[in-house]
């Protein structure tokens, strides 16, 4: 069956979200697994391809506009100025389409910006069977465990969809029905713009409910439909921030699921977290405790974690990656990043090349099967390949002002607590001593070395620090005779 793409999609996103009590985001800003609650809306609605998208904002506009205009920068918002009811909210949405004289032809599909785990699938499957009844509105309801809150589904004698209470305004029996609406609707356009020309304001809430519109067509002898959801959890609205958990933990195990059945092992879901646009591939380990963000990527046969945060970071086949926070970094095809390093914007280890324990990089290109295997700063560099870091090196980067690069060459062997102050070149095949401070560029081939020269005080210890475990201990070596244990030996001598 062909599929008729609908005339538009308008997202309803104007509400404050009182229940969510922020000072700081309106409810639909609200992330989760990567998008906000718009993000997700817009995202689902897309899926239809519409000819327009309207976002309906209201409270905290201008936050919601610019994320929109970010985003999606073809979907057309629309302000309501007052938030008069979903009802008002649609018709203020058709108003500013018509004074841009769009005529809408065909069918509107009406969804909502804090309902995050709706489909596109769903979506598709009600704009279809809406044309295929030929109704005037179809809407998606699912039958829920808790209906507290939810408008709720009046059926008549042969199950035909005959009107939509909302709770507030519902009878006691009528708060029995578990059958509730998601408050997403495809809608005849014509159909649609008339019946909420005679919404009332007369309930509880005295706003203009876009759900007395289905009552309002049936009265008028129009055929009025409803779709089911397959999976309720499709349609629970965000109003709270328990429901905020609730939702991200449901499209968080829906993930996890996509990328278990797709070959990637996840010893510990309950722990680990992804973003929607996280790309695997078969093979791929995730260890307890991971969250990767943004559009990382995993490798085939990488083993990423335990303990790591990875976000907008491409993790090569086979890699293997272990308590480590990375961001915007690349990570070549065999290569060792951990434990516990941090990976800054910019780093681009090689293949086969290692990050290991306490390391910090930024800025980095690390070369193929190059090294920094423990406690340095690498910022602002390019390393080649093969090449070894020696532990305890800081690239100092930073004069105060300006950042500097530093470049190091292939196969080179850096010695132990080196500084490389930038900017400065290392060519290729040279060492540094350990200790060393390398200001001036090293040619290739040299061995740098820019530590002072060791002096040895002999017998200093046994002079000036007499009676100490120290002084004993030098005694016995100078003397060859065994240590013997002093009782009255200290171990230094402010404790004598
Ligand atoms: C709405 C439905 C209810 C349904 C529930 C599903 C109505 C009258 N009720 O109730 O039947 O079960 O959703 O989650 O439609 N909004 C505007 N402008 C307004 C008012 C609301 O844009 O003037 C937006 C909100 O930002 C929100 C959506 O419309 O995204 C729904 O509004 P909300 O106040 O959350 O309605 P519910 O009480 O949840
Ligand atoms: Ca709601």
């Amino acid at each position: 069956m062909s599929f008729n793409p609908p005339a538009a999609v308008v997202v309803l996103a104007a509400g404050g979200g009182t229940r969510m009590k922020s000072a700081v985001l309106p409810k639909v800003l609200h992330p989760i697994c990567g998008r906000t609650l718009v993000g997700h809306a817009v995202a689902a609605a897309r899926e239809l391809t519409p000819e327009h998208l309207v976002v309906v904002v209201g409270h905290m506009r201008e936050k919601v506009a610019a994320h929109l205009a970010a985003i999606d920068p073809d979907a057309r918002t629309v302000v309501q100025e007052q938030q008069n009811g979903t009802g008002h909210a649609v018709r203020v949405a058709l108003q500013a389409l018509a004074d841009d004289d769009v005529s809408l032809d065909g069918t509107v599909v009406v969804s909502t910006g804090d309902t995050p785990l709706l489909t596109g699938a769903t979506l598709r499957r009600l704009v279809e069977a809406h044309a295929a009844d030929g109704n005037a509105v179809t809407v998606l309801t699912a039958e829920v465990p808790d209906a507290t809150g939810y408008g709720r589904i009046l059926r008549g004698p042969s199950h035909e969809v005959q009107a939509i209470v909302e709770h507030k305004d519902a009878t006691e029996a009528q708060l029995r029905i578990a059958e509730i609406n998601s408050a997403v609707y495809a809608f005849d356009a014509k159909l649609l713009a008339q019946g909420l020309a005679e919404v009332r304001t007369d309930n509880s809430q005295g706003e203009e409910y876009l759900t007395d519109v289905l009552g309002i067509l049936r009265e008028a002898g129009h055929r009025v439909g409803a779709v089911v959801a397959a999976d309720y959890r499709d349609v629970l609205g965000i109003n709270d921030r328990v429901q905020l958990a609730e939702a991200r933990r449901i499209m968080n195990d829906r993930l996890l699921e996509t990328a278990m059945r797709a070959g990637v092992t996840v010893v510990d879901p309950a722990s680990t977290w992804l973003d929607v646009q996280v790309g695997y591939q078969p093979d791929a380990v995730l260890l307890p405790n991971t969250q990767l963000q943004g559009a990382t990527v995993i490798g085939a046969g990488a083993e990423v974690g335990p303990n790591c945060t990875l976000t907008d970071t491409e993790v090569g086949p086979g890699a293997h990656v272990s308590n480590t926070t990375a961001d915007r970094a690349v990570i070549g095809p065999g290569a060792t990043v951990g434990p516990y390093a941090y990976l800054r914007p910019g780093t681009v280890l090689g293949a086969g090349g290692k990050i290991g324990t306490y390391v910090e990089t930024k800025n980095a290109v690390i070369g193929e099967g190059s090294k920094v295997p423990h406690l340095s700063y690498v910022g602002d560099a390019t390393i080649g390949e093969g090449t070894n870091i020696g532990a305890a090196s800081v690239f100092v980067n930073y004069d105060g002002v300006n950042k500097h690069h530093t470049t190091i060459g292939s196969h080179c062997r850096t010695g132990s607590d080196n500084m490389f102050v930038a900017p400065v070149t290392v060519g290729d095949g040279a060492y540094t001593a350990a200790g060393s401070v390398i200001y001036k560029d090293v040619p290739a081939g040299s061995l740098a070395v820019t530590r002072p020269q060791q002096r040895n005080v002999e017998g200093w210890v046994e002079r000036k620090r007499p009676g100490t475990a120290a002084a004993l201990a030098a005694q016995a070596a100078h003397s060859g005779a065994p240590l013997q244990a002093d009782p009255e030996a200290t171990e230094t001598a402010a404790d004598a």
